[in-house]
């Protein structure tokens, strides 16, 4: 059996498929369907992890997540968000998240990574520092900024240089090494950031990409560099370990503006899933400062549901999931194979413990807790 029916055969369990039920991927069986979602904590100093990551990514593993990804960690000094993003471009990195990794691991948890680069949204101010662009008497690299084309997210933002297609081919290679790190690391799960109008969704959507050469324009010329990412990584990594793919899938601009679309987003997955990516991670928006978003409960589900049944690919769901029946609904009625929690699990690193409780669940508590569990 090949791996995308095997995965398929996993999303098609679902009339028996819950909150807690395990998943498995590839060689990678998660305990259950809960995905701590990549969180920036803004709280690095020259990429490298810290003790604050170890207690915020741990704390979350304790909780009781079936997968706990870092934040989004730059492949690239450059392709950092802000000065003081998580990163993966230097072997030195290696040492501290492979503490992590073994940590989250010792949780009976999987340890997950996103490998991320900022394209033109880099170099700008960590949230509670202020907006748009650090000058680079602050910590910030104005000159080094890149995109696909020389236009700026926004007035204060850093126009970026023009990406050639040399250029292109060396960040792909960052991506394949640091994927190669990650694993070495102890991370079992890679999500490449293809969402949130960072670099390889500024390639991926009309919005922001105006290149002439094979590198823009149609869909597959948009979804090339994505697809060359994939690719190396795959060929790099353990086949056993699964790969994720965090898209935005739509920019929501009006119809009167180009802009990526679910139709589009079902038709790079489909892409996606033949060069070897297990799962869709289905978000949205952060490519234009024009998008007008309609926000409520649960609102980016319906495209994590159309990517699934349109491509047959696995998929995560994430945005204000934070209900313990939302989210085993989702799961059971099967929009999505797994639910994504991000600000939820800020609130409440235990969630997962909660909603086991809420919902008449009895799953493993950590044996240093098992006094507190009723
Ligand atoms: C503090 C914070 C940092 C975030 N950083 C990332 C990130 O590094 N990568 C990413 O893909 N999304 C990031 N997001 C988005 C979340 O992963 C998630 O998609 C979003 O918050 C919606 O989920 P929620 O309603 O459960 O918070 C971040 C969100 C928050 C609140």
């Amino acid at each position: 059996m090949d791996l995308l029916t095997q995965n398929k055969n996993n999303s098609n369990n679902t009339a028996t498929a819950h909150l807690f039920s395990p998943l498995t991927i590839r060689g990678i069986t998660l305990k259950n369907r809960i995905l701590v979602s990549p969180m920036c904590m803004y709280s690095s100093e020259d990429g490298f992890a810290n003790d604050w990551h170890l207690v915020h990514l741990g704390s979350r593993a304790v909780g009781g997540a079936g997968l706990v990804f870092t934040e989004a960690t730059a492949v690239e000094a450059r392709g950092r968000i802000a000065p003081q993003d998580l990163g993966i471009w230097d072997e030195r990195h290696v040492e501290m998240l492979s503490r992590i990794a073994r940590f989250i691991r010792e949780q009976g948890a999987v340890a997950g990574m996103q490998l991320a680069h900022a394209g033109r949204k880099a170099s700008v101010y960590r949230p509670w520092e202020g907006n748009g662009a650090v000058p680079a008497t602050e910590g910030g690299w104005p000159d080094e900024v890149v995109g696909p084309s020389p236009e700026a997210f926004s007035d204060s933002y850093n126009v970026p240089h023009e990406l050639t297609k040399d250029e292109i081919a060396e960040i792909v290679q960052a991506f394949v090494k640091g994927a190669e790190r990650a694993v070495r690391a102890g991370f079992e799960v890679l999500e490449i950031h293809g969402a949130h109008g960072y670099l390889l969704n500024e390639f991926l959507s009309p919005a922001s990409n105006h290149r002439t050469d094979e590198y823009g324009g149609s869909l597959e010329n948009r979804a090339r560099f994505l697809l060359e990412v994939v690719r190396g990584i795959r060929q790099t990594i353990p086949a056993a370990l699964p790969v994720f793919v965090r898209l935005s899938a739509t920019d929501w601009l009006p119809d009167s503006e180009p802009g990526f679309t679910p139709e589009e987003s079902v038709a790079v997955a489909k892409m996606l899933a033949a060069a070897g990516v297990d799962l869709i991670d289905a978000s949205s928006g952060g490519v234009s400062h024009k998008q007008q978003v309609k926000v409520k409960p649960g609102y980016q589900v319906p495209f994590a549901e159309k990517i699934k049944r349109e491509s047959g690919i696995l998929t995560a769901a994430v945005g204000l999931i934070s209900e313990p029946e939302q989210a085993d609904r989702i799961i059971r009625e099967g929009p999505a194979d797994l639910v994504a929690l991000a600000r939820e699990l800020l609130r409440d690193p235990y969630w997962p413990l909660h909603a086991a409780r809420t919902l008449g669940y009895d799953i493993k508590w950590p044996d240093q807790y098992l006094r507190a569990k009723r």
